[in-house]
């Protein structure tokens, strides 16, 4: 068994992390021999509500949670941690786009960004859930500059998982057997959903999804659309943000982010970009990566279409723009 390590969850007493604090301590996902010590961090306001939490986290009666601390302050919170879901934020209503939440919560990730500087480990790894999560996820980064700007990420785990499992009912298969679908770009409804490169594994023989699917305009228009607008769809039936499936989402990305990527295989998730697949440097874009011994790599060389190309650089200008809006916001707080 492991020395624990501390893990700390923004927004602890709001739905996602509802579902998400269970599975931290369940061990599902830092592993089974990795216990943990838990920092729960939301407004003073909530802090009875976060009592209810972690009484129900204490009776959960799992031996890999150690010490539960509730707090409501960020210098609290992140001390030494080495893993950040930062969850806490004001989530869309219907009718809102991802964008109409920057001004009411680029000054959390700001603040959120200080405190990770001044107090995590220099090895954190920050996972941003709140919306607009790539540009949130620039905003922490910028603020934590003693920090590796590779070690701030942005959730589009939800995002792939929508477009798996969408394959795979489109091909009458289990959800595992698809692999290597992408998603490119922002969390929102500019973002590319691509299946070119995805795989599915018929009775033990992987072929390419585009064939098997053998409908161009069902791949191109139907799935990428209800990927895009699946969010929004959520909203609308449960007037309620999607919580169960974006809390496995997010504790998929850091399992795989911790343990690795298999061979061969890759996942999606928003990083800093270099300049890779021509994505202007400096804003926090959803490439495919392979991970090894906890640092990912964007896998290189995938074949990019005039199609792709034309979804890449729109969703790709509208980073920049929101980048230019958290400029805005920051500056006339
Ligand atoms: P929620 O309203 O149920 O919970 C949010 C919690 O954050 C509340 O308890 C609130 O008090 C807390 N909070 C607010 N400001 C805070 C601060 N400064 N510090 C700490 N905590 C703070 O919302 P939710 O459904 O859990 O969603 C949280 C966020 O995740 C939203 O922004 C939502 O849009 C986003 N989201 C992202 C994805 C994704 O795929 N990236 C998916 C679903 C939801
Ligand atoms: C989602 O994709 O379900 C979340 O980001 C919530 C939203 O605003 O769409």
């Amino acid at each position: 068994m492991s020395e624990p390590i501390n893990v700390v969850v923004t927004g602890a007493a709001g739905q996602i992390a509802y579902s998400l604090l269970y599975q931290l301590a369940a061990g599902s996902v830092f592993g089974p021999n990795q216990p943990i010590n838990l920092r729960l961090l939301d407004i003073p306001v909530m802090m009875t509500v976060l009592d209810g939490v972690i009484m129900e986290l204490e009776d959960l009666a799992l031996p890999l949670l150690r010490e539960i601390t509730p707090t409501a302050d960020p210098n609290v919170a992140f001390k030494d941690v080495a893993a950040a879901f930062l969850v806490g934020s004001m989530p869309r209503k219907e009718g809102m786009e991802r964008k109409d939440l920057l001004a009411a919560n680029a000054e959390i990730f700001k603040v959120q960004g200080k405190a990770l500087d001044q107090h995590a480990r220099k090895d954190v790894k920050v996972l941003v859930v709140g919306n607009p999560a790539n540009t949130n996820a620039w905003i922490c980064s910028h603020h934590a500059p003693s920090i590796p700007k590779e070690n701030f990420t942005a959730m589009t785990r939800l995002d792939q998982n929508r477009a798996q499992a969408a394959l795979a009912a489109r091909l009458n298969v289990s959800v595992d057997k698809v692999k290597n679908v992408i998603i490119w770009g922002n969390h929102s409804s500019t973002q590319y959903p691509d299946a070119a490169h995805a795989t599915v594994n018929l009775q033990g023989s992987t072929k390419p999804v585009p064939s098997v699917v053998n409908d161009d305009n069902w791949l191109n228009t139907t799935f990428v659309e209800k990927i895009q607008k699946r969010g929004a769809a959520v909203i609308s039936a449960r007037k309620m943000s999607s919580a169960m499936s974006a809390a496995k989402a997010a504790g998929d990305h850091m399992r795989d982010w911790w343990i690795g990527t298999k061979p061969g295989e890759w996942v999606s998730m928003g990083v800093l970009s270099d300049g890779s697949y021509g994505i202007p440097r400096d804003i926090v874009f959803s490439f495919p990566v392979a991970i090894e011994n906890g640092q990912y790599k964007i896998v290189q060389g995938l074949p990019i279409n005039d199609l792709a190309r034309s979804k890449l650089s729109i969703t790709s200008k509208e980073l920049e723009e929101e980048r230019t809006e958290a400029n805005n916001v920051l500056q006339n707080k």
